[in-house]
């Protein structure tokens, strides 16, 4: 007897995803734009598919799962959109969206969002007790040693706001979002280029380690309004797929 209404909540669910895969993929191909004539076909008009869950212009907020756009390094984006299209990384409404656009479009959509300037919002203050704070901080700024874990900082930049041309920053992003990269990662979720260097990291990672360093980058500002380093200052400690010189 309870079966009926749990099913009409998951189909009207269904349906409310399935509208707004259909607008954004309307949107996405910009060929209602073109046919009304009215709308001017820019790269901004098309991407306004992305924002039901990006936020405006891809700005994101700090809080709740969705990843900023704005901003960050092009070669980064680009490798993501390719690591969704070839399904190194999984989200099946965004999926949809990207499945069918070839390399050319994906550089186009990837350079427009990195070009993006725009300020961040405050940090969430931290609800995580000082202990486990500190040992975000310590974990982020000098890595463990016993662990052989390099510093985050060493790779994603002294500011951590990224690096030129593919390694993104760390600040900015909702400690939900952070948490569940790094467990994705340590769960075979999600995957980068080989050598998978991220990969190979959260693996010496216990998710006390995960969730402290989440805790402790998600409290900090955002310094330079977020601009990536033009150039690592140092080599990286392991190689990673998909960053270029
Ligand atoms: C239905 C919601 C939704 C829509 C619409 C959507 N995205 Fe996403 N996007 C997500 C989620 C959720 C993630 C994180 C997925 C994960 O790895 O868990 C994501 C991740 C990304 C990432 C990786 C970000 C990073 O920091 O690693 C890029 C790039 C991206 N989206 C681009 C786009 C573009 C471009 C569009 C529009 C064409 C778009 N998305 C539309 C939900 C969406
Ligand atoms: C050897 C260099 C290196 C080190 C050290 C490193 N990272 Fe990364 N990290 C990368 C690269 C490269 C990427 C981009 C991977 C990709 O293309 O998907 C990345 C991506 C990430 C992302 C995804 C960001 C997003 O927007 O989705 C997170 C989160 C992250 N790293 C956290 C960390 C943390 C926490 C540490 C320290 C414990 C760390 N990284 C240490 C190279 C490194």
């Amino acid at each position: 007897m309870s079966r009926f209404p749990l099913e009409c909540v998951t189909t009207l669910r269904s349906l409310r995803r399935m509208a707004i895969i259909l607008v954004a993929l309307l949107a996405v191909s910009a060929i209602d734009a073109r046919a009304a004539g009215a709308i001017p076909d820019t790269i901004a008009q098309r991407m306004l598919a992305c924002t039901p869950c990006h936020g405006k212009d891809g700005r994101a907020t700090n809080a709740g799962y969705f990843p900023r756009l704005a901003g960050k390094p092009a070669g980064y984006l680009y490798n993501q959109l390719v690591n969704f299209r070839e399904g190194r990384r999984s989200y099946a409404p965004m999926v949809d969206l990207i499945e069918h656009l070839s390399d050319p479009y994906l550089r186009e959509i990837a350079a427009h969002f990195a070009s993006l300037d725009l300020p961040y919002p405050s940090p969430t203050p931290s609800r995580a007790s000082a202990q486990v704070l500190q040992r975000g901080e310590r974990l982020v700024l000098q890595g463990d040693t016993e662990k052989n874990v390099p510093a985050c900082a060493h790779c994603h930049g002294r500011a951590l706001t990224g690096v030129e041309p593919a390694i993104p920053g760390l600040v900015g992003l909702p400690r939900d979002y952070l948490t569940g990269q790094l467990g994705a990662w340590k769960a075979g979720q999600r995957h980068a280029a080989a050598p998978d260097c991220m990969a190979q990291i959260a693996a010496k990672l216990t998710s006390d380690d995960i969730a402290a360093a989440a805790a402790w980058l998600s409290s900090r500002p955002v310094p330079d309004r977020g601009k990536p380093a033009p150039t690592a200052q140092r080599p990286m400690p392991m190689s990673c797929g998909g960053v270029q010189p």
